[in-house]
């Protein structure tokens, strides 16, 4: 069977670089920064978000630089971090001087919950980088509650959530209404090609309802300009604050990401759907399931399933690995548990390693998925997981 193809560059996607090109043409003028379609973008995105201030840039990493830029950490600062995440985050914060400590998740997740975050905060925290990761969130109201109580400034990375809700909290009423990134003081995300919300190419954007924080934001990607001032000649450097790097978006990949973002709900709701055909069908299996819940609020970007791998006489990478060959589009094992990168260890506050998220990793493997799945898509998986699963049950 195939599975089919995201094909994410869509129709509407097409258009919108024809409409770029038309705008343009007919304005008589060449397509530069902050222009008339990263401006849609990022008004059509605060609004979705329940108001505030949007920047896109470049990538998902240049936003993660960005946001923490914006929050003026002094150099060395204490800055807590998820366990699991893309590099590009975590090199933000190493190249800005800044001293990460990581977080472990709760158990049978990559997200963190408060418990976590309360064992590894210290007196000298002043920065939380909370990731919500395969589409699920991390406890981000309480987190923000007790971070703001000490002071500590929280960003959220939402690359991999992009309007999902929180799950966790006593409120559950108010948290349904209130979507991730909107929790934190500042937040990003990346839209690159294979993201929810997809740029079709590099691209990110940066979210705040602070204008105070905005404003950092706007200097900081792009060489310090006061982007905000109408009454200054942007292209004189004389008139910058402080030096910063030029990570602009660009007209081209702000329509196609605006055409990726017109759609969202639908695409989230797709995945949502397949995602419950998934947990169902899945009751069947002996080995396998889903173990997270409140599907509806997920934003599901990859499906993390666990495995009992104490039934198996095989190990676990020789199990997925079965899998895999009968065509089912999975990850053996995930390459971003910060406490296994050799190279990171140099560079975080301490030793900690991260068992919960290590120990998900080696009793789970992720699944991909997108909207185009559906029932047919679902029950094959699971048919492929039953027909390995009886080969090696002890
Ligand atoms: C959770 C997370 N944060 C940050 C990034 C970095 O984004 P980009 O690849 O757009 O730089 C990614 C994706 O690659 C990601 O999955």
């Amino acid at each position: 069977m195939k599975f089919p193809p995201r094909k994410a560059l869509g129709s509407n996607e097409i258009k919108s670089i024809n409409q770029v090109i038309r705008y343009y043409k007919k304005k008589g003028i060449d397509p530069g920064y902050q222009g008339y379609f990263e401006h849609s973008l990022c008004k059509k995105f605060s609004l979705m978000m329940g108001g505030g201030y949007t920047d896109a840039c470049s990538s998902g990493t240049a936003a993660a630089y960005i946001a923490i830029s914006a929050l003026n950490l002094k150099k060395g600062s204490e800055v807590l971090i998820s366990p699991v995440t893309d590099s590009g985050p975590l090199n933000a914060l190493i190249l800005l001087g800044l001293k990460p400590r990581l977080i472990d998740s709760y158990p049978n997740s990559y997200n963190v919950s408060l418990k976590q975050f309360l064992n590894r905060v210290t007196k000298k925290t002043k920065a939380a980088l909370i990731m919500h990761i395969g589409g699920e969130t991390s406890q981000i109201y309480e987190i923000c509650k007790e971070a703001k109580k000490r002071k500590i400034k929280v960003i959220e990375d939402c690359s991999q959530a992009p309007f999902a809700r929180s799950i966790w909290n006593k409120k559950y009423s108010l948290c349904n209404k209130k979507f991730v990134g909107a929790f934190g003081d500042i937040s990003f995300f990346s839209t690159m090609y294979s993201k929810t919300i997809s740029s079709s190419g590099s691209s990110g954007l940066v979210f705040t309802k602070n204008k105070k924080l905005y404003r950092n934001v706007l200097s900081h990607a792009d060489r310090g300009k006061q982007i905000w001032r109408k009454n200054i000649n942007l292209k004189d450097p004389s008139k910058a604050l402080h030096p910063a790097l030029n990570l602009n978006s660009n007209e081209f990949s702000s329509a196609i990401t605006l055409a990726s973002l017109n759609r969202v709900k639908k695409t989230i709701k797709g995945r949502i759907k397949f995602l419950e055909n998934l947990n169902n069908d899945l009751k069947s299996s002996k080995t396998c399931s889903v173990v997270y819940k409140n599907f509806k609020l997920f934003s599901p970007f990859f499906i993390s399933i666990h495995i009992k791998t104490h039934l198996l006489k095989i190990g676990k990478i020789n199990f997925v690995n079965n899998i895999k060959k009968e065509g089912v589009p999975l990850l053996n094992s995930y390459g971003c548990i910060i406490s296994d990168w050799k190279w990171a260890r140099k560079y975080m506050q301490d030793k900690f390693i991260t068992k919960n998220a290590i120990n998900f990793k080696n009793n789970s493997f992720n699944l991909f998925l997108n909207e185009n799945y559906g029932k047919q898509e679902s029950r094959a998986i699971v048919a492929k997981i039953i027909k390995v699963e009886k080969k090696f049950l002890k």
